[in-house]
């Protein structure tokens, strides 16, 4: 398994680091685990706080010696450079993306801009100011598999598979995608890129599958699953995304792309069943009392049938693998959320926004 002590020395150097979308979902778990196993290095998370953005996330680390939170657009060119000089940025990576498949088809515009036009607008940023030596330095971008387009019955993404993207989130990505490696050919910038596969985990946004069918699971609501629920995801523990993000800084080859995934794919179906189960047990109801809730909705447009990982490169090459099963990743999610009815509730009826407010105007 990869061992984060190990890899220490070797990027002694690399160590302040602009993570960018650090309040969402998965930014706010890899901070909590850069902050937990690199006290030396300084981490700046830059994110706007859109709605995807809460700061109570990050609760039990904000006071933390080495971290430093700055509200800020990853389209704003003088204000990321001013930050980048400011802390002497030597790596940056970016996760701040509009990144709900549903809002990109309502609303494809928004992921244009953030998600291609910023990400283009930092890879300026890091040019202009690193432009004179690219020593020790890195432009990591964190990405989907959803670039990769739509599995049939059979088969695996791969690094190699042709991008074949197909909702507007993904085509947006992909964009991103190319314009990265695009500043690797041009202007020799060092870059890793990963493409994961779907997280599940606590502080996800409750629009997402899981948590939102576990919030409604609780209060005895629909669970609303889209066309014939036969459409297969590739489940992936966050905290496991946050250790293979960590491999990948550290042990991942310049200019290279890693598949990250969970080997487990589940049809959704099959997995909201599994979480009813799970949850009916949990909350004392008798076995499968929850089923009733499943209502079978208008199809999601354009939905993709299947992504699959192959996960193997990151396997054999940098030692990452998966440290839970998903039972173990699902019971540990499914405790978490009813554990912290506050932090469920605050998101559900928006009162997390105020969290900003309270916590930062007396800066
Ligand atoms: P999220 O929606 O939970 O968080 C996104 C964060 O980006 C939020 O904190 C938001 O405030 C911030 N942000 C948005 N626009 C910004 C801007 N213009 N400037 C600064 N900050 C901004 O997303 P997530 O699920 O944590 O995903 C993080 C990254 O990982 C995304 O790039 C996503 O495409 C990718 N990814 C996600 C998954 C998944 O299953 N969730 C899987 C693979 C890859
Ligand atoms: O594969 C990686 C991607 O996984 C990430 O890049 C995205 O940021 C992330 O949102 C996720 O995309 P999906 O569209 O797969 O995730 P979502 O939770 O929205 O949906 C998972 C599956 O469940 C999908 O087949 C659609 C279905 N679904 C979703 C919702 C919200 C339903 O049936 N009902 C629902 O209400």
């Amino acid at each position: 398994m990869y061992n984060a002590k190990k890899s220490k020395k070797k990027f002694k150097e690399m160590n302040n680091i602009l993570i960018t979308g650090g309040a969402g979902f998965i930014g706010s778990h890899l901070i909590r685990h850069f902050i937990k196993h690199y006290p030396d290095y300084k981490i700046i998370n830059l994110d706007k706080l859109t709605y995807a953005g809460n700061l109570e996330n990050l609760r039990d680390i904000e006071n933390a010696k080495n971290y430093h939170f700055v509200k800020g657009d990853i389209c704003d060119f003088n204000f990321v450079k001013e930050l980048m000089e400011l802390h002497q940025i030597n790596s940056i990576i970016h996760l701040a993306a509009e990144s709900h498949v549903d809002r990109s088809i309502s609303n494809p515009m928004e992921f244009v801009n953030t998600n291609v036009v910023g990400t283009v607008n930092l890879l300026n940023v890091a040019k202009a100011y690193w432009s004179e030596d690219y020593d020790n330095k890195l432009f990591y971008l964190v990405s989907t598999d959803e670039v990769y387009g739509s599995l049939g019955e059979t088969g695996l993404f791969t690094e190699t598979t042709p991008y074949d993207p197909r909702s507007p989130y993904s085509a947006s990505k992909a964009s991103a995608d190319h314009f990265v490696r695009a500043y690797q050919h041009t202007y020799d910038m060092p870059v890793k890129l990963s493409n994961c596969s779907n997280n599940y985990g606590s502080y996800q946004f409750p629009e997402k599958l899981l948590p939102l069918f576990i919030n409604n699971i609780k209060h005895n609501k629909n669970l609303p699953v889209y066309g014939n629920g036969k459409y297969t995801r590739d489940w992936l523990w966050v905290v496991d995304h946050a250790r293979a993000i960590d491999a990948v800084y550290h042990k991942g080859k310049m200019g290279e792309t890693y598949n990250i995934g969970g080997f487990n794919e589940w049809q959704n179906i099959d997995l909201i069943h599994l979480l009813i189960e799970q949850m009916d047990t949990k909350l004392g109801r008798p076995e499968g009392t929850s089923k009733e809730l499943i209502t079978y909705v208008k199809d999601r447009p354009g939905h993709d049938k299947r992504y699959a990982i192959d996960a193997n490169k990151i396997k054999n090459e940098l030692g990452w693998q998966p440290s839970v099963t998903f039972e173990e990743g699902l019971d540990k999610t499914i405790d978490w959320y009813l554990k912290n009815e506050d932090w469920l509730n605050n998101v559900t009826s928006g009162n997390y926004q105020t969290y900003y407010q309270k916590q930062y105007t007396k800066q």
